[in-house]
């Protein structure tokens, strides 16, 4: 089992589907969890769903800190808050992001799907590089999608935004090889959670990734071990 033990992890997109897997899989793997939430109730309620392993008041393993990763000062400011308080920032995962169909020619939706999908990450990750440079260590992993790969009907903005990551994540890499810095992506297929099964009725789910096997990964690439991995983009096709 990867030992994690002496991390501490920035989470974007923690209130997520995919983000209580996320974090239940660091917080399990020994973890400091500092989660950016938007919704003070929605991270209350991540809190109350992790039970024994987000730790105690006096030893917390997990805060909840409200912070929009898209504003620079809100992320500079949660950054100082995790370093008061456990003194190091080793991982950044960049799970925030939506996905919402619509025309190509749609550019309110090319705005609103770069904000959510590409900036929140380019703004997490400018907060959180600054110690991880001072140390010489860090880990970013990001969240693409499969649906980076390719455009298609009432898919552009969404495609766009995706690869868009994928881009920053190969230029991030390249800019920081040498400093004992990773910066990686994964492109998950479409994950099997409610949502998804609600939306595709008439789909199989078991040939989705769980979010538990997309959380694997991500732990991986957050990991120690993961050193020789740099600007990589995974995909995460499951048995589709
Ligand atoms: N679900 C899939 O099938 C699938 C497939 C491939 C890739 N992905 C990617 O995986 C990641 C997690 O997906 P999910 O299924 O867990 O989605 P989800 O359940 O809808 O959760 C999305 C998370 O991102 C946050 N978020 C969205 N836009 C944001 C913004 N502009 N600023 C700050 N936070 C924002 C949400 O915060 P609030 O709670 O405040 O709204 C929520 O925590 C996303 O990046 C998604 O694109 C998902």
């Amino acid at each position: 089992m990867l030992d994690l033990s002496s991390h501490a992890a920035v989470i974007t997109g923690a209130t997520g589907n995919l983000g209580a897997a996320v974090v239940r899989a660091h917080l399990t793997h020994g973890t400091h969890v500092a989660a950016a939430v938007r919704d003070a109730a929605k991270g209350e309620a991540l809190r109350s769903s992790l039970g024994d392993v987000a730790g105690t008041s006096e030893d917390p393993r997990l805060l909840v800190i409200e912070a929009d990763p898209t504003e620079a000062r809100a992320m500079d400011a949660l950054v100082e808050r995790v370093l008061r308080a456990w003194g190091r920032i080793d991982i950044l995962n960049n799970l925030a992001g939506i996905f919402k169909a619509g025309p190509a020619a749609d550019s309110g939706l090319m705005r609103e799907l770069w904000d959510s999908n590409v900036l929140t990450a380019v703004t997490a990750s400018a907060a959180c590089l600054r110690p991880m440079r001072a140390r010489g260590y860090g880990r970013i992993v990001s969240v693409s999608a499969i649906g980076a790969q390719k455009g298609g009907r009432n898919n552009a903005a969404y495609a766009m935004s995706k690869s868009a990551l994928v881009r920053w994540t190969e230029s991030c890499a390249a800019e920081v090889k040498g400093e004992g810095i990773t910066v990686n992506a994964v492109m998950p297929t479409t994950i099997d959670h409610p949502v998804n099964r609600a939306q595709m009725p008439k789909a199989d789910p078991k040939l989705w990734p769980s979010p538990d096997e997309v959380a694997n990964v991500i732990l991986f690439l957050s990991s120690r071990e993961a050193s020789g991995v740099n600007g990589a983009a995974i995909p995460i096709t499951a048995r589709t």
